[in-house]
């Protein structure tokens, strides 16, 4: 897992973008919201740098489709890549999961501590949860169960792939998870032998979330089979290049300094 850092940084910015091709250019331009632009141009640049870094591959190869409901999926050269990513941004913060197989989801929330967080939100909810959260007399506890809440019922989703077209409010999030602990194991009624292991990780900044579905292949038979999240952060940096060799957009790069994160 890699964490991105979004912050504004003009200089960051125009190499990210020029590591995105035609359409993803045009895309960025048309995103109007305050940093929605930024977050996306280095969110997308710094998926780049590490999908070619997993498959060994020129970033000029690398094209991106989409799933039914918007899920990314790799293509190297025209076919489909064997692996599996996903990506969050939120202000200042991105997050980026990517595993050789299976189905994963991730979601990363920059704490809002001023936001009035609407009541109606809890609606994505289910009665246990809610009732998790009128238990919660403190406001500061109260608002970290919610972005830990959120940020696993997203991360399911994301894995899925449905994102909010699957109704959030029609499971519990595991007991282990809901009592505070960092990881846990969930499985749909519906699809019984698919075992998601989600986990949860943050800062004083911000709640991230994963969702892992290995589907029974090659997972380590201790614990959730999921690592204690370690993340790494990532900025962009050149190449150092030789006197004459600027550098074509394909051969800039990211510079990532290992960092565990802690827990809130
Ligand atoms: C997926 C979803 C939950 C993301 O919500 P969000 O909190 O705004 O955004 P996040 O920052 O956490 O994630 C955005 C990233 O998730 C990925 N993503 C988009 N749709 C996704 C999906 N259905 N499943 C998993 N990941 C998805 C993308 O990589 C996107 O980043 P990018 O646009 O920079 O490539 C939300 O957009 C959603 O519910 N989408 C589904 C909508 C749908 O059903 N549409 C049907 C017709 S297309």
């Amino acid at each position: 897992m890699v964490l991105v850092d979004l912050s504004a940084n003009r200089r960051r910015e125009r190499l990210a973008a020029r590591l995105l091709d035609a359409a993803e250019q045009d895309r960025a331009a048309r995103l109007v919201l305050p940093g929605a632009g930024r977050e996306f141009v280095l969110c997308r640049a710094a998926l780049r740098a590490l999908l070619c870094s997993a498959l060994d591959c020129d970033n000029a190869d690398l094209t991106f489709r989409t799933e039914t409901h918007g899920k990314p999926y790799a293509l190297v050269g025209g076919r489909v890549a064997p692996v599996s990513f996903n990506v969050s941004h939120s202000g200042d913060h991105g997050l980026i999961a990517i595993a050789p197989h299976g189905r994963v989801g991730v979601d990363i929330e920059t704490h809002d501590w001023a936001f009035d967080l609407p009541a109606r939100l809890l609606s994505v909810f289910s009665a246990r949860e809610r009732g998790d959260f009128a238990e919660t007399r403190d406001d500061a506890r109260w608002r970290l169960r919610f972005y830990r809440y959120w940020t696993l019922k997203e991360s399911l989703i994301k894995g899925v792939g449905l994102g909010f077209a699957m109704n959030t409010a029609k499971f519990d999030l595991p007991s282990a998870l809901r009592r505070g602990e960092a990881d846990g194991v969930f499985r749909f009624h519906h699809q019984p032998t698919a075992n998601w292991h989600l986990a949860t990780f943050g800062n004083r900044a911000f709640t991230a979330a994963v969702a892992i579905d290995h589907s029974g292949r090659g997972m380590p038979p201790n614990g959730t089979g999921l690592p204690s999240p370690r993340t790494r952060r990532c900025r962009f940096s050149r190449i150092p290049a030789g006197p004459r060799d600027s550098g074509p957009p394909a051969r800039r790069r990211l510079v990532c300094h290992s960092r565990p994160t802690p827990n809130p």
